[in-house]
């Protein structure tokens, strides 16, 4: 069987996950290289996973002519550029989220995509999550009847230091962590979000206001159809990695996440202890496994992935139109901020 050879692109937290799942449970996938601007752990990757190819960018591992896929893991800042490149050099693609930290990169990155004829995949790994996708199954066979209300909260235990809000490598927490609820937010309740109002706050930790981010976010959102919802998102919650989700429809209701890492609680003398997940590599383990699985069939089979390119256009307009409500502190519709988008800024309408 021929495998389909991939190449990795930052293998930081995310990236050297990947590369390791590519190496040790996609029998159809060869990880033929990686690449980081930190050559050293590029090389230090390469000689953990066996394999022969590191480089110091991205230029060079795509001209290698056995890589038919890459899986882009460097910060967000770069999503948009790379998909770009990989489309040009006409390799099948599986990008980290956020599509792009602005629409009109983000549809430059399509239309690369759409020009080359090649695939791809946004990260949106909790698809995968066996809780999510259990979820969706019985959303779809009609257990909740019409989805009602969306609820999801997103919390990370520690918050990230202050030199990577000064770096602005990444998206401010709508574009880096709220993005997938947003995701989840469509995909669960099988329709779009037309509205956003976002309340925000840099309480406990107020300097990284300058830096354009906070702390913590709630969005309400409002749907095509007439649903409802509502999102938080924290990034210093400090007793673990907590996320969940909840759909309340006309005829019950679906809730997804638990705290606990295992599900065992110990009786001790001095109370009862559970183990709370604590990163998202353990909370979303068997997600990132199932996600590149299904990225390698879809591309052997010359299919459509089943997280595509315009999934990750429509939370990034979710994402524009929360910062915009952050930014003037009223409601924004969603469609509108993209049409806004071309020409518009939306601090100063
Ligand atoms: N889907 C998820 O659950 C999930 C979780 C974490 C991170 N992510 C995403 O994955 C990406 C990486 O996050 P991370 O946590 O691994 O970050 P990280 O900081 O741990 O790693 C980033 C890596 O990219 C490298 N890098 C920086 N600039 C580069 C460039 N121009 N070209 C190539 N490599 C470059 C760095 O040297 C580093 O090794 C981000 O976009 C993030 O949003 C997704």
């Amino acid at each position: 069987m021929a495998k389909l050879g991939i190449g990795v692109l930052g293998v930081g937290a995310m990236g050297k996950r990947h590369a390791e799942n590519i190496r040790r449970h996609v029998p159809e996938g060869r990880l033929v290289a990686v690449a980081d601007v930190a050559v050293e752990q590029a090389r230090q990757v390469a000689k953990e996973l066996e394999i022969d190819h590191a480089f110091a960018n991205f230029k060079d591992m795509l001209e290698r002519k056995d890589i038919d896929c890459v899986v882009i893991a460097a910060p967000d800042k770069f999503h948009a550029q790379a998909i770009r490149s990989a489309a040009a050099a006409g390799k099948q693609i599986l990008s980290e989220k956020p599509l792009a930290l602005d629409l009109a990169d983000a549809k430059a990155a399509l239309d690369a995509v759409t020009k080359a004829g090649v695939h791809l995949q946004i990260g949106f790994m909790r698809r995968y999550d066996p809780g999510y996708s259990a979820a969706m199954k019985r959303i779809e066979a009609g257990e909740i009847g019409d989805p009602v209300v969306f609820k999801s909260i997103g919390r990370d235990k520690d918050a990230p230091p202050i030199s990577s809000y000064q770096s602005k490598l990444n998206g401010m927490l709508f574009y880096n962590n709220t993005i997938h609820d947003f995701d989840l937010a469509r995909w669960l309740m099988r329709d779009e979000v037309s509205e956003v109002q976002a309340y925000t706050t840099v309480a406990i930790r107020p300097e990284v206001a300058q830096y354009g981010d906070i702390v913590a976010g709630v969005v309400n959102l409002k749907y095509g159809r007439g649903a409802i919802g509502n999102i938080e998102s924290y990034v210093q919650c400090a007793y673990g990695y907590d996320v969940r989700t909840e759909i309340a429809g006309s005829k019950g209701a679906i809730q997804v996440g638990t705290f606990e890492q295992t599900p065992a609680t110990f009786l001790t003398v001095n109370g009862r202890i559970q183990t709370f997940a604590d990163h998202f590599l353990t909370r979303f383990d068997d997600a990132y496994v199932a996600e590149v699985q299904d990225f390698v069939q879809s591309m052997l089979n010359d299919r459509t992935p089943r997280v595509t390119g315009q999934d990750g256009l429509r939370a990034l307009e979710i994402a524009v139109a929360a910062e915009t409500s952050h930014l003037q502190s009223k409601p924004c519709r969603v469609g509108e901020v993209a049409a806004l988008a071309a020409g518009g800024d939306r601090r100063n309408p």
